[in-house]
């Protein structure tokens, strides 16, 4: 039986328009419509995958810390070993990343298939990798002397990428910053939380307008208690107000709930939901999502996490997120000397091999409107609908709920060339596959369907 739901987004698959989104308010914004959101937003939806970079001073110690392994993410590790800022900050003396390339970088990231990237400006150590107007403890205040955001933001924009930043509300160095850490021994008397929130200001509005115009903002450290939902009001219009179709995550308000990221229902600010380290079960038709993963346990760079996934899981769980109308965010933490893991390196390379052939059923796909099948998942675009074999069925037919008419050819996305035999069984679409998987991880099969 088809149900109706079914009948009505596959229409949209086979009518080749988009479904329409549902208005989400968001009190931070209440001045527009659905339509500005909708073209807003249009860049993030078709890009479906991009580069989360987590680098900075916490690469050198990468998880080590007077020779006492400190469990935990690395680029926690000021926190986690209870460092106070005086022992921290001459990290910023040893910094220097000589074989840092963010041309490499940048095309590494196209060639996985990538459409963006993100990288910490600032995380919750408080060092800039900027060149920060209104500090010292920036990135031009080491070594290496080198603004590693101008770099890799041009290096992006070369490559045909887009270009954004993480930024760190929570700061465990600035002296204005609240609540003080327990070790940390600097008085908390004569701080002033306002003169903070001016001093982030002044780095967000330098980063908008000298390294933007910027896809994303992507903020974090949004759980502390000095945060406020009217702090976060206000963050959120100031940036808007800086570069009016930028991207915010949920994280500069309170309305996100817990890892699993999505903001809770409310007049919450922000444009997109973070779920962490984690895929949602389903989606959620008109919300928009971005789930950021890790590639292995941590973030920044520890040189002992050797705890990777495969590149099969990996390329899985792109396709489970575009699946369920969501992007996915995968993160590389570069080593002190300015290189990307080389298992990272890998994992990247062999994603952009599936990518090469399948990259037309991630860039601009969505959800079907199908159930979610036994032997993989479904996406889809207007006017195709794309059948992912991950487990070969022993009898080599994989069958669709599908309505009468509209399929014009089935093809293997990775033999084009040779059509593939399909019949209908009542309101169902059978697809006989060839003897064997074409790609082991996961066989794209293309639908074809007329366009009305
Ligand atoms: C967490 C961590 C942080 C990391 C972020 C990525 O919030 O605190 O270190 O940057 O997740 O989503």
């Amino acid at each position: 039986m088809v149900r109706p739901w079914l009948c009505l987004s596959l229409a949209f698959v086979l009518a080749g328009v988009a479904a329409p989104s549902i208005a989400v308010p968001r009190a931070a914004d209440a001045q527009e419509t659905a339509a500005e959101r909708d073209r807003r937003m249009s860049w993030f939806r078709e890009a479906r995958f991009g580069l989360f970079i987590h680098w900075g001073l916490y690469a050198l110690p990468a998880g080590e810390w007077n020779g006492r392994t400190i469990p935990g993410i690395g680029e926690w590790i000021m926190y986690n070993a209870r460092i106070p800022v005086d022992q921290y900050e001459p990290l910023a003396r040893q910094f220097n990343p000589v074989r840092f390339n963010a041309r490499a970088w940048a095309r590494m990231a196209r060639a996985a298939g990538m459409r963006y990237v993100v990288i910490t400006s600032k995380h919750h150590d408080g060092f800039s990798l900027f060149d920060a107007r209104n500090s010292t403890y920036d990135v031009m205040a080491t070594p290496f002397g080198r603004d590693v955001i101008r770099e890799l933001a041009a290096a992006c924009r070369a490559e045909g990428l887009r270009f954004g930043v993480y930024y760190s509300i929570m700061d465990w160095h600035h002296p204005d910053y609240l609540p003080r850490r327990p070790w940390d021994t600097r008085p908390a008397e004569g701080a002033n939380f306002d003169r903070y929130v001016e001093y982030m200001k002044d780095h967000l509005r330098q980063l908008v307008q000298d390294y933007g115009p910027l896809a994303v903002l992507w903020f974090d450290g949004e759980w502390e208690p000095t945060w406020t939902h009217e702090r976060g009001q206000d963050l959120y219009r100031f940036v808007r107000g800086l570069q009016p179709n930028i991207l915010v995550n949920n994280r500069v308000d309170k309305g996100r709930q817990g890892m699993q990221g999505m903001t809770r229902p409310g007049a919450y600010a922000g444009d997109f939901g973070t779920p962490e380290q984690e895929v949602p079960a389903t989606g959620l038709p008109g919300v928009d999502w971005e789930s950021c993963m890790t590639m292995n346990d941590t973030w920044g760079f520890r040189k002992d996490d050797h705890n990777w996934k495969s590149t099969p899981t990996l390329i899985r769980m792109l396709v489970d997120v575009v699946s369920k109308g969501g992007n996915l965010l995968l993160n590389v933490g570069p080593t002190a000397e300015g290189l990307i893991p080389e298992p990272s390196v890998e994992r990247l390379a062999a994603i952009g091999r599936w990518m090469a052939t399948n990259r037309e059923s991630i860039h601009g796909c969505g959800p079907s409107g199908l159930p979610q099948p036994a032997w993989g998942r479904t996406t889809a675009r207007p006017g195709r609908l794309y059948l992912h074999v991950f487990d070969w069925p022993a009898d080599r037919r994989v069958t669709v709920p599908y309505p009468e008419g509209g399929v014009t050819r089935v093809v293997a996305l990775a033999a084009r060339r040779t059509p593939i035999r399909w019949t209908r069984e009542g309101g169902n679409l059978v697809v006989e596959l060839p003897a064997a998987p074409l790609d082991p991880v996961n066989t794209v099969i293309a639908i074809h369907t007329r366009r009305r």
